[in-house]
């Protein structure tokens, strides 16, 4: 098992192994998930995009997976943050960062490093300098990992456009730090 980057034409082909972790990840059922995969298309159009996953050896299995893309202005979820945030937090973090926007691993899979290898191979040589992501507020396993990567909270109590929350939105400088 090893992660990887997987370019935009490997991911539009390896959909349903990227959903059918994503369903496992969120204990979802498998007719559920259909709307995630049109997301994650819109994600990978957007500028900065860039998805790691690690496979199993047979290399049919997405065991874990993490993505991001450029954070702008006029993304409904940059735009949110930013009318939840001081200004001064927003201007100082988002805008150019590095929006970190989906990470998980297969419940089985869970507590054997595979997150540290699927991030270490999203964050490499990344040329944003600036990382924001949104975690929920009781998510202990995802907050102990950030934490441990050395993201730092910079707003909280903020809820998505749809009333999911509260969500801890952290933020790492990226250029120069260790992943
Ligand atoms: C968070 C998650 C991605 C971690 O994946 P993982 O492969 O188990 O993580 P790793 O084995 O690489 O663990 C690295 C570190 O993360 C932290 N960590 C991971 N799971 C943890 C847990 N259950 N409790 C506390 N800390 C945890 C620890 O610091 C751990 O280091 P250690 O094993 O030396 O103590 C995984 O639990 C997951 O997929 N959760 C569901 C999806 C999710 O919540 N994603 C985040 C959305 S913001």
């Amino acid at each position: 098992m090893a992660a990887r980057l997987l370019d935009v034409p490997e991911v539009d082909a390896r959909l349903p192994e990227i959903i059918t972790a994503y369903r496992a990840m969120y204990a979802m059922a498998a007719d559920e998930g259909y709307g995630y995969s049109l997301e994650l298309i819109g994600y990978s159009r957007r500028d900065g995009f860039r998805l790691a996953a690690a496979f199993d050896d047979d290399d049919d299995r997405v065991l874990g997976f993490g993505l991001g893309f450029t954070g702008l202005a006029g993304q409904i979820w940059t735009d949110s943050l930013a009318a939840a945030m001081d200004p001064g937090v927003s201007n100082e973090w988002l805008g150019g960062h590095f929006e970190f926007a989906q990470f998980g691993v297969v419940p089985d899979m869970r507590r054997r490093g595979v997150a540290t290898d699927v991030y270490e191979v999203l964050f490499a040589d990344l040329p944003h300098d600036r990382g924001i992501l949104t975690v929920i507020e009781t998510n202990v396993p995802a907050r102990t990992f950030y934490e441990a990567h050395g993201w730092t909270t910079v707003h909280r109590d903020f809820y998505s456009p749809s009333g999911l929350g509260p969500y801890r939105v952290m933020g790492k400088q990226l250029h120069g730090a260790a992943v």
